[in-house]
């Protein structure tokens, strides 16, 4: 059977260039154009009419790539980013890249190969070549980037808010837990808190983590105590650690708010069912989903974007690990 690389070789041009002129899309010049045309007749090539109602059907598939699915933080982007795709009649392929580039890059060929049409991305490498090479709108979230679309939450302002809430409520040694190195919202939050602390003339020491995870929560914990045992406030890097925190300080005998307040950050939908439950620093996770949906379909369908990027506020969810502010 005829195949169209036959067509393009008995033509002398690129398959790319036969198929323009198959699906009537793209430039080619008239020469060229006849040159295809007459191959195709001496050939008597039938195009396969499912693959071209396939490419010319446009594909509604978007990839989705977040980066730990165990954390509970990222479920609320993707849902608010499926509810906005679904309404608009796009569907998701998803990824988990647990935080790895190796598997980050498995699902951005996955994507590609699945003729997805394009790319929501949480990410620590937006710069990396695997998102400038792709020829499809992307738009980063949570994990952005300074010159592509990006929607994230002010993360700085919420380290200065929780520094603010920590000390006002009187917490005299704190322990700040700086997350993720490599993790831009961790560092943002965590310059945020350490200004906000330094302005205020409030003593603090820093914990270093290396991850986010649940899987390594506890032993983090358990190092601020043995590191710091006479700390009276401390500033989790994320709800999870902050979770750990707790249960750590409770295993201690310390008492919650009293000898040692908490603030995590995220609020994910947990931090209420705690107890005592979570203070936190609210990231509307879900909003941000679904602003970061609506920012790749207006790049899809050649919209005009006022914003290309979108930040949003966080607030200060008092719950019961602070104490009461003496009014
Ligand atoms: O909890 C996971 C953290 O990583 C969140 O705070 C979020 O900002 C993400 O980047």
């Amino acid at each position: 059977m005829t195949t169209i690389r036959d067509v393009a070789k008995h033509a002398g041009v690129s398959v790319a260039t036969v198929s323009r002129v198959l699906n009537g899309n793209g430039y080619v010049h008239e020469d060229t154009r006849s040159k295809v045309e007459q191959a195709i007749r001496e050939l008597n090539y039938t195009p396969n009419e499912v693959a071209r109602s396939l490419y010319k059907r446009k594909s509604k598939l978007i990839g989705l790539l977040l980066p730990d699915i165990m954390n509970p933080y990222f479920p609320q982007l993707a849902r608010g980013v499926e509810d906005e795709m679904q309404e608009n009649d796009y569907r998701l392929i998803f990824g988990n890249s647990d935080e790895s580039k190796k598997k980050e890059m498995e699902y951005i060929q996955t994507f590609i190969q699945n003729n997805v049409v394009g790319v929501i991305s949480s990410t620590n490498d937006p710069e990396a070549d695997m998102y400038q090479d792709l020829n499809i709108p992307v738009v980063f979230l949570d994990r952005t980037s300074n010159d592509r679309p990006s929607v994230y939450a002010d993360g700085r302002e919420g380290g200065r808010i929780a520094a603010r809430e920590i000390v006002r409520r009187g917490s005299k040694a704190i322990t700040l837990m700086q997350g993720p190195a490599n993790v831009r919202p961790a560092q943002e939050r965590f310059e945020g808190a350490a200004e906000a602390l330094a302005e205020q003339g409030a003593s603090f020491q820093v914990l270093k983590t290396t991850s986010f995870s649940l899987s390594r929560a506890e032993g983090f914990a358990q190092e601020v105590f043995r590191r710091y045992p006479d700390t009276d406030g401390v500033i989790a890097s994320n709800d999870i650690l902050a979770s750990a925190v707790l249960k750590e300080a409770h295993r201690l005998g310390k008492r919650v708010p009293e000898d040692v307040q908490i603030i995590g950050f995220d609020d994910i939908l947990l931090s209420s069912l705690l107890y005592p439950s979570l203070s936190t620093i609210h990231q509307p996770a879900y909003e941000m989903g679904r602003e970061a949906a609506k920012l790749l379909i207006g790049l899809i369908e050649g919209e005009r974007m006022e914003r290309s990027s979108v930040e949003f506020s966080v607030t200060f969810i008092e719950r019961q690990t602070t104490r009461k502010v003496e009014s």
